[in-house]
């Protein structure tokens, strides 16, 4: 996600962001009236992201690209696309097509404005490895409207083979791909007061939401790290980090879903042991408004997105403990240059104009730098029954680190 130097007063909100932000700050006091005073960081979370019409995923506010609030990586251009094709092309090459139930199926889990299933799918035709069907999964009913258009304008030979779905298909025999979904799912947040950690929650005071501090943490429920005694590296007092239980159910489900294949998650994250160190006091927590990254989750309610990095060693222990198997983790520079992004910008080089070539290598920069998203963004690879090779873990293996 792009990240700029605007200062937060700046925002100018329209009526309309407004009333959206009235009405869903009015819904949340009502939930916290109802629970004396205070609601954990996750519901809120929750809400602000997920509230029916109100949150951000589900009013029809602007998102993503230039003119919204952040860039995801399918939306810089068509490079991550085309190297996602390439990774997941023997896949579907090699799958034979069954009938009545097709083997060859691709699942994408929330799927923005669509535009990586565009592109993925436009790839995937030109490398003749079409999946029989693609599946998409959208809790956002805006999103999935705009989804549709997109797909119906930009592919409308394949649209009959695309289908949104509202729950997790059974015994699904493919691939699920989900690209910045899993940092968007509601988290807690703990803090060290005193030697202990104790819950961060919500309240609300004199016009404006406001952390509070809940009960003791149960340590069991804790990231092991965190929960571990404590001898001369203990956690400093104030140290706030984040924590997603949800994780567990949604990793299970996907895990139950799938019959035999892969599943492919890209996201921002780190191991439990570089996300719980013990410089990273504030923890990972963003917020994004116009192109503006902070960390203040409780400001513009509804208007902005809230996202906290991946513990990816949480990710691949709730996959052992449902069966699936780890089989890569990697950078998303290593899975990118693996699955030939510089080769493919080269040759389409030499068809663009100086300009097209600029925003081609800015593209390249954004995607692979250190300091951008080449590293901190990750990509792990789970599967079941896999029998064919998903290409992109070998040039920058990182399982020794989970
Ligand atoms: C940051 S956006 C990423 C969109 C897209 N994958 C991309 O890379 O541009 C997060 C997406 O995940 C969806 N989402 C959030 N929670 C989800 C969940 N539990 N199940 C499925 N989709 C979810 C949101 O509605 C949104 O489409």
């Amino acid at each position: 996600m792009k990240q700029s130097a605007k200062p937060l007063e700046s925002f100018k909100l329209s009526e309309q962001a407004k009333g959206i932000q009235d009405r869903l700050s009015a819904k949340i006091q009502s939930e916290l009236f109802k629970q004396d005073g205070k609601i954990p960081f996750s519901q809120f979370m929750q809400m602000a992201l997920y509230e029916p019409g109100l949150g951000y995923y589900q009013n029809n506010l602007h998102k993503f690209g230039e003119k919204g609030d952040f860039i995801t990586a399918p939306e810089m251009g068509s490079n991550f696309a085309k190297c996602l094709a390439r990774s997941i092309r023997q896949f579907f090459h090699d799958s034979p097509s069954t009938e009545p139930t097709p083997s060859r199926v691709l699942l994408e889990i929330g799927a923005g404005s669509g535009i990586l299933a565009v592109n993925l799918l436009m790839e995937l035709e030109q490398l003749d490895a079409l999946p029989d069907q693609y599946l998409i999964l959208e809790p956002s009913a805006q999103l999935k409207n705009q989804q549709k258009s997109l797909l119906k304008k930009r592919l409308p030979d394949y649209f009959s083979n695309i289908e949104w779905i509202s729950q997790l298909p059974e015994k699904l025999q493919g691939l699920i791909l989900a690209n910045e979904v899993v940092d968007a799912i509601p988290c807690e947040r703990v803090r060290r007061v005193d030697g202990q950690w104790r819950q961060l929650g919500v309240s609300y005071a004199n016009g404006d939401f406001n952390d509070c501090l809940m009960t003791p943490v149960d340590v069991d429920d804790l990231p092991s790290l965190l929960s571990r005694e404590c001898g001369e590296n203990c956690y400093p007092d104030d140290y706030t980090t984040e924590y997603r239980p949800l994780a567990k159910g949604w990793i299970k489900a996907l895990a139950n879903s799938l019959d035999s294949g892969a599943i492919l998650l890209i996201d921002y994250g780190y191991s439990e042991s570089e996300f719980y160190h013990l410089q990273r006091v504030q923890g990972s927590l963003r917020c994004f408004i116009s192109h503006h990254s902070h960390s203040q989750p409780l400001q513009y309610v509804g208007l902005q997105d809230i996202t906290a990095h991946v513990d990816f060693s949480q990710i691949a222990r709730i996959a052992y403990e449902n069966a699936l198997e780890i089989s890569g983790y990697t950078s998303q520079a290593g899975f990118l240059l693996e699955n030939g992004i510089t080769e493919i910008s080269d040759e389409r080089a030499q068809n663009q104009t100086p300009e097209q070539r600029y925003q081609t290598s800015q593209e390249l920069q954004k995607l692979l730098m250190p300091g951008q998203m080449g590293e901190v963004i990750k990509v792990i690879l789970l599967s079941k029954n896999l029998e064919t090779q998903i290409k992109g873990f070998t040039l920058q293996d990182h399982l020794h680190r989970l």
